[in-house]
């Protein structure tokens, strides 16, 4: 299982999510289901970037960048949520940051 965890600017917000990673939901599905919204204005299409997370913890349990999001060309600690997924042999925990969240 994976615990995911999210972060606005300055703290903690939301519960704790637990995934089951075989599923490999995508980070736009955990965080929805968390009730914190992202954009979207591509329709999870990969192309706006509307949707970016820093990923604070975890980097390595997502799946890798695939060639749409690598053309982003996002810092190294960021990741599309419509594009990245828990990778599902994955086990820990991910935590994801937006500075709007929690206000
Ligand atoms: S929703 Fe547009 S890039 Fe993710």
């Amino acid at each position: 299982m994976v615990e995911v965890r999210f972060f606005g600017a300055t703290q903690a917000c939301g519960s704790p999510r637990t995934v089951d990673p075989g599923e490999s939901p995508t980070l736009l599905e955990i965080t929805a289901a968390a009730g914190l919204l992202l954009g979207r204005s591509c329709g999870a299409r990969g192309i706006c970037r509307s949707c970016s997370v820093t990923v604070r913890r975890g980097l390595e349990l997502l799946t890798p960048i695939a060639a749409l999001e690598a053309k982003q060309r996002l810092p190294a600690n960021q990741r599309l949520a419509c594009q990245a997924a828990v990778h599902p042999a994955a086990s820990g925990v991910v935590e994801l940051a937006h500075p709007a969240w929690g206000r």
